[in-house]
């Protein structure tokens, strides 16, 4: 059984500081996936926390199968036990003195289920995280990933309307965390239950999420499909914190077709898309992705070809990361395949797609502003 959530303006502050969750609304369909992501403290758990009912919202509503389980100016707060909701956290909540399955059957017992069913669906839960052979083993004795299985064995058992997950992986070995990073997905879509799932990892974002929300500073930026995000960041915020490392400085100077035309300082012009309501003269940081520069010949005539200047090359084995000097800049480029294609000192024609290349506000802020906030929370 699944169920619909719904978020609407919700607000936290906490006794001391600035709003920790700042008018967050969204809402996830049944059976549906959303990933909020976003660096530390920029209030992901507090709205996870504020939908399982463990911390009062300060305003906003919050509904779970369209029934009003928060909405503190009416003076509605639904108890977390009454919100039928499963949860996983980071550390692994589980009980050290017993077994496998009597962790995963323990929330059964204070609900009314008979002997059989019981066993039948800790069977079902146990099987569906891949946990059947261990079902009588201390769980103390298993690994940190199993452990995590556990965990998440014991918040679907119930079958809960939603769950919940606060960086289920965070504890784990980078190859483990892969390992389960793939298989939750799979496990919450058999399940079929909707699922709010919080990380800073853009990775496991992507791989989990239909749907990935970004925060920063208790607001909810953009909430897209995952290709949307990588492919259209609706700011600069979203698009340097998924990867988009690259900024050049320009100015508008005209239209071309669905693009802007951009001047930077060198006097060469680019193609890029431009937010609504941007007049020519007006100042732009243009964001692009090293992964999305193309180098070397490709077609005549296509837009934004640049003369650019290999200034270093750091091969990777599957792939080489290139230093470009273009367009009065520096530009990193990542090419993909084992042979090393372009010397350093060589001069080669990059072309920059205009559909990958996102124009925002430039304002008077300095050169990498956004840049540098999404590097200071990724280091
Ligand atoms: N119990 C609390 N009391 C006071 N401030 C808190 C409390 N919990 C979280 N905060 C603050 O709220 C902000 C958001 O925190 P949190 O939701 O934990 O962020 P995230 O999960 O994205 O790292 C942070 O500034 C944090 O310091
Ligand atoms: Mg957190």
């Amino acid at each position: 059984m699944s169920t619909e959530l719904r978020v609407e303006h919700l607000r936290k502050v906490f006794a001391t500081g600035k709003p920790a969750v700042d008018d967050v609304s969204f809402r996830i369909e049944a059976g549906e996936i959303v990933v909020l992501l976003g660096p530390s403290g920029c209030g992901k758990t507090t709205t996870l926390r504020c939908v399982a009912g463990l911390e009062h919202p300060t305003a906003g509503s919050i509904s779970i199968g369209g029934r009003v389980v928060s909405a503190p100016e009416q003076g509605i707060l639904v108890s977390p036990r009454q919100r039928n909701v499963g949860m996983v956290f980071q550390s692994y909540a589980v009980w050290p003195h017993m077994t496998v399955r009597q962790n995963v059957a323990y929330p059964l017992r204070h609900r009314k289920v008979s002997r059989g069913e019981m066993d039948r669906k800790v069977g079902g839960a146990l099987e569906l995280v891949g946990l059947s052979d261990y079902a009588e083993r201390p769980v103390v004795a298993l690994s940190g990933g199993q452990m995590q299985r556990v965990a998440l064995a014991r918040s679907i058992v119930y079958e809960p309307q939603l769950l919940l997950l606060d960086e289920p992986l965070s504890n784990l070995d980078a190859k483990l965390r892969l390992r389960l990073r793939d298989d939750l997905r799979r496990i919450i879509k058999e399940t079929g239950v909707t699922a709010l799932y919080v990380t800073h990892d853009q990775a496991e974002a992507v791989v989990l999420g239909d749907r990935i929300g970004v925060m920063r500073d208790g607001k909810l930026l953009q909430l897209a499909t995952p290709h949307e995000i990588y492919n259209r960041p609706a700011d600069m915020f979203v698009a340097n914190f998924t990867g988009a490392s690259n900024l050049l400085s320009g100015r508008t100077v005209g239209q071309d077709g669905a693009f802007g035309i951009v001047e930077v300082a060198t006097g060469e012009r680019m193609s890029v898309v431009l937010p609504a309501g941007m007049g020519p003269g007006s100042p732009v940081k243009i964001a692009v992705r090293p992964e999305n520069i193309r180098l070397g010949a490709g077609l005549e005539g296509t837009p934004n070809r640049f003369r650019a200047r290999v200034a270093a090359q750091h091969y990777h084995g599957l792939q080489t990361v290139y230093d470009l000097a273009v367009l009065g800049g520096r530009l990193e480029a990542i090419e993909l395949g084992t042979d090393l294609r372009n010397v350093v000192g060589s001069e080669i024609e990059v072309e920059l797609p205009p559909a990958l290349c996102w124009a925002y506000p430039g304002g008077e802020e300095p050169l990498g502003g956004a840049a540098s906030a999404a590097a200071e929370t990724l280091a």
